[in-house]
């Protein structure tokens, strides 16, 4: 039997880079899979896991609208009539910024997605996760990065925004391991998605920093590929990770190591 099998789960962010990887790898662990995004590009990446077999759905998801979860967490239950696992996946890198000129919506808009996000996806799956495993079973996983656990210069808001992950985090699987509801966080380092392509591409000197990044990625050199990620986090949406609550899982080469 696969292990995930007869779980359910819902994965932020699925339109693209790990969160498309991911839940083709729950869907292949025999997890159903709702993947929701703000962009559209999600129903392409739901529709090949169903040509190879596997049961997944897709919905339209801003994860700073209440009204949104609300809704994703329901058509979650709706179609697969439980919800075991969330993947709070979606983020934005959202460019560039020097402190000395930082504009506060630049600021906001970074932190009410990768963190104000994270929050509102345990206030509304949270309940659910709970009231389809009473006896225990559920996983949340939480997309932090490497950038919170290190600062980065130009990336303030990202970096706050990361930092703040974790800590939610740890409160949030100290508040529910009485549940038996575990939430663990993952620190990919720089891998290659649209995302850290983007951001490479808006710079002048992108292949220059392209090659320096590699180089801190001590095992090969290279960025990692976002199955490495979608790995880690099925390894601990699966029970083989029972004991496991409130960890930081580094997935980056080594770039913290240093
Ligand atoms: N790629 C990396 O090197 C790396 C490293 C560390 C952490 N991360 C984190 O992993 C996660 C996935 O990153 P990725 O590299 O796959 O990026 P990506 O840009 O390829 O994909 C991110 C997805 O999130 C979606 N999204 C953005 N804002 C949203 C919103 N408000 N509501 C719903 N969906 C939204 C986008 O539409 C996109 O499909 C992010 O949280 C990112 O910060 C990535």
């Amino acid at each position: 039997m696969a292990r995930l099998s007869g779980k359910v789960a819902l994965v932020t962010g699925a339109a693209s880079g790990l969160g498309a990887a991911t839940a083709r790898r729950l869907a292949k662990d025999g997890a159903a899979v709702l993947l929701t995004d703000r962009d559209l590009a999600g129903e392409d990446v739901a529709a090949s896991i169903a040509s190879d077999g596997g049961q997944a759905a897709f919905r339209l998801h801003d994860v700073t609208s209440h009204s949104d979860w609300a809704a994703a967490v329901e058509h979650a239950v709706t179609d697969f009539g439980r919800l075991d696992i969330l993947v709070n996946n979606a983020g934005v890198a959202g460019g560039r910024h020097e402190l000395m000129d930082h504009s506060y919506d630049a600021w906001r808009q970074i932190l009410s997605v990768n963190l104000d996000g994270v929050f509102l996806g345990l206030r509304h799956a949270g309940p659910r996760i709970a009231a389809s495993n009473p006896n225990g079973g559920g996983s949340v996983i939480n997309l932090s990065s490497i950038l919170g656990k290190v600062g980065m210069a130009g990336a303030a808001a990202y970096c706050a925004s990361k930092g703040g992950v974790v800590l939610l985090t740890k409160a949030a699987a100290l508040e529910w391991a009485p549940l038996g509801i575990r939430v663990n966080s993952v620190h990919p380092g720089f891998i290659d998605t649209p995302m850290v392509a983007g951001a490479l591409a808006e710079r002048e000197d992108g292949n220059e920093m392209r090659v320096a990044l590699m180089a801190a990625h001590p095992l090969g050199n290279r960025f990692g590929v976002p199955r490495e990620i979608a790995d880690a986090i099925a390894f601990l949406a699966s029970d083989e990770a029972s004991f496991i609550t409130g960890a930081e899982l580094v997935v980056d080469g080594g770039f913290t190591a240093q």
